[in-house]
């Protein structure tokens, strides 16, 4: 097996990166109070030593009250939290990575048990004031980013958090111009948070956005069930201003769509004609919500990926827990010291090494 095509630069307005590889953001939730430490800062450019092309960021949060769910997931606002990401993008760069924020607002789903130090209650509708200042502290995350000195910016609009609430029409269930009965209406507010970021950052800084069509609330449901369907639900956001998208799936090697074995990456690239990133099992063999429930699982060969990845379906892979176990797994995969790689142990996600 020749891994070759993960190790062609990759090219886009004014982002180069070394190689193909992501490592795909993973909330660690270790930033005391909302403010990423020497840790994560040492943690993150042990990654960029290794040869990560880009490294997103775990989610971190916008400047709003209920936009995270666990205390110590990091703020991308205010001075303390802002410095603390500068010390990250400055150790990255000084490894030789590229790096972008994952921006992320965690909608309706906190609860008690996740945050005890607040009275919770229970979640209303936004208001378009709310509405209005969402999109504006979104903007103000990513303006940030760039001033910082990050190289993209990442919109986290998957799995169920707040963006994905509104595409879904189980949770979006609206009656403004933010709801409607098409994927097309109830994609205005994800349109608008891109088009503010895009007018905040300027032409040449590379938008990102995540996207997946399952839930964590339900891994089963999809947001477009066709082609066409899809059509409806990106074209409007390149045509906001998204450069790349981000294609979550929790296995790449499924395909999205009967009679073709193209997955979400592969149609998101035919129907946009933007780059996409694929991400889902990576160099394993089970998925991530395994890990979550403390299991573990073996490690897989790259031949299926890079078959793709040759044929051009994607530009670029993400990777989540063979990066979380090892620090050195790109250098590995580089060196050809597949001997080396290592399974994923469940027990990993406690450290921050
Ligand atoms: C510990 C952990 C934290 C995660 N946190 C995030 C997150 O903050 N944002 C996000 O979009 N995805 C998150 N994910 C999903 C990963 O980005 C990735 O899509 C998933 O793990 C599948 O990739 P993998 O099979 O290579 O691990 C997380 C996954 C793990 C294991």
């Amino acid at each position: 097996m020749s891994t070759e095509s993960l190790f062609q630069p990759f090219k886009y307005k004014n982002l180069e990166l070394k190689n193909r590889i992501v490592m795909a953001p993973m909330t660690r939730a270790q930033s005391d109070n909302g403010v990423p430490t020497q840790q994560i800062t040492d943690y993150y450019a042990r990654r960029a030593a290794s040869e990560v092309g880009l490294i997103l960021s775990e989610g971190t949060v916008i400047n709003r009250p209920a936009s995270k769910n666990l205390q110590n997931i990091p703020d991308f606002y205010g001075t303390e939290a802002l410095n603390g990401w500068k010390n990250v993008i400055d150790a990255v760069h000084e490894n030789g990575g590229k790096m972008g924020p994952q921006i992320w607002h965690v909608g309706d789903t906190r609860s008690s048990a996740d945050y005890p130090s607040i009275e919770m209650e229970k979640a209303s509708a936004m208001t378009l004031e709310d509405i209005q200042d969402t999109i504006a502290q979104f903007a103000a995350s990513a303006k940030s980013a760039k001033d910082l000195g990050f190289d993209v910016v990442e919109i986290h609009g998957a799995h169920g958090y707040l963006i994905d609430q509104f595409f879904w029409d189980v949770t979006n269930t609206r009656a403004d111009e933010y709801g409607g009965k098409t994927l097309k209406e109830r994609s205005r507010f994800a349109v608008d948070v891109v088009k503010a970021i895009r007018a905040a950052v300027g032409e040449d800084f590379t938008i990102i956005i995540r996207l997946s069509q399952w839930k964590q609330q339900d891994y089963s449901a999809k947001l477009a069930n066709t082609p066409e369907e899809m059509e409806e639900w990106l074209l409007p956001l390149k045509e906001a201003g998204v450069d790349i998208f981000h294609c979550s799936q929790r296995r790449f090697w499924e395909a999205e769509f009967e009679g073709s074995d193209l997955n979400f990456a592969g149609w998101a690239k035919k129907i946009t004609g933007q780059p996409t990133i694929t991400v889902g099992s990576v160099g394993l063999e089970g998925d991530f919500m395994a890990a979550f429930g403390g299991h573990g699982t073996e490690k897989a060969d790259l031949t299926e990926l890079t078959k793709r990845l040759e044929r051009g379906d994607f530009d670029l892979v993400a990777v989540g827990r063979a990066l979380l176990q090892d620090p050195e797994w790109v250098k590995k995969v580089k060196e050809g010291k597949m001997d080396e790689l290592q399974d994923f142990k469940a027990e990993s996600m406690a450290t921050l090494y």
